[in-house]
């Protein structure tokens, strides 16, 4: 679905910016993650695979989305979680209990032994110690991925002159470049602070119609201040549309700040993918909470002009 944002700024800059429903695909294997994991499940059928193997952070979308598709299509799943420090610690984390229940068994390793293991995919299968291991690799991004996500953007997509999203791996915005008509400019914001983020997206695409973003990172990966929580809870009161703090919220920011000083011209027709993520609040809210921090609202009954 897309649903068409109304707020002061567009109107006063005669911007129309449509956010792309993503987020609403499905409850747990929401936005990119969905399109991601399609072509990827496909995989692992044809393979006659009884497992699937992934690896993620203690927060991770991903995580849960492939705990998720495990679930509902027939595998197993096994998730290499970064942080040992976690092993004890399931019951409160939020994402990882969900996906625990969802039946995802873990594996916790430390940051070193994990980014030895992400970039060795051999390795990390090894640890499984049995042959029926189908493994997506972290955030899910491969050119299957690719393939799925660029089945995002429909006909009615292709009006738009710029299309955004959120870059953590790249593979969304590869997918989206891929799909994209040639007039059509996609720009990435980026999530984290890497510079090789480009690098990345070159991995899955050979196509440069796009721009990645990266002053709108907040700190880096899942950093958040308390201005931006301010916006996404008056974005929700003024939309009713709930962004997630580590990726669409930062988007959401970007696209009214370049719209806000002109980088965006007056007239503009922007298409912004909502990838999902909304799980992550519930953790997020629980560090704010600890830090005293204003909290992300998820509901607001007031629609506000
Ligand atoms: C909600 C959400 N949006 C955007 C992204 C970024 O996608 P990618 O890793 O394909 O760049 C992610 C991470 O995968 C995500 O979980």
């Amino acid at each position: 679905m897309n649903q068409a944002l109304q707020l002061p700024l567009l109107q006063s800059r005669e911007v129309t910016l449509i956010i792309k429903r993503e987020d609403q695909l499905h409850p747990l294997m929401s936005g990119n993650k969905f399109r991601k994991l399609k072509y990827n499940l496909e995989a692992a059928r044809l393979k006659k695979a009884h497992t699937l193997l992934t690896f993620g952070g203690a927060y991770s979308n991903h995580i849960l989305a492939t705990a998720a598709a495990a679930a509902e299509h027939g595998f197993k799943s096994t998730g290499i979680i970064r942080g040992e420090e976690l092993n004890n610690r399931v019951d409160e984390n939020p994402t990882l209990s969900k996906a625990q229940s969802l039946g995802m068994k873990f594996i916790f390793v430390s940051r070193e032994r994990y980014r030895e293991l992400t970039r060795d995919e051999k390795k990390a299968k090894h640890l499984c110690a049995q042959d029926g291991i189908y493994m997506i690799p972290e955030g899910g991004s491969n050119a299957l991925a690719v393939k799925g996500v660029a089945e995002m953007l429909t006909e009615e997509d292709f009006a738009a002159d710029y299309i955004c999203c959120s870059v953590g791996t790249g593979a969304t915005l590869a997918g989206l470049v891929e799909a994209a008509r040639p007039q059509q400019r996609v720009l990435g914001f980026a999530a984290l602070d890497h510079h090789d983020l480009a690098a990345e997206v070159g991995r899955f695409t050979k196509k440069s119609t796009y721009e990645i973003i990266h002053d709108y990172t907040f700190g880096g990966y899942a950093k958040i201040t308390d201005p931006l929580v301010q916006c996404m809870n008056q974005w929700l009161k003024q939309t009713g549309v709930l962004f997630d703090p580590v990726y669409t919220a930062k988007m959401m920011f970007g696209i009214l700040d370049r719209v806000r000083c002109g980088a965006i011209p007056k007239g503009s027709v922007i298409l912004a993918i909502h990838t999902g993520g909304l799980q992550g609040i519930e953790g997020m809210n629980s560090r704010l909470e600890k830090k005293n921090a204003p909290l992300i609202l998820t509901s607001c009954s007031k629609k506000a002009s």
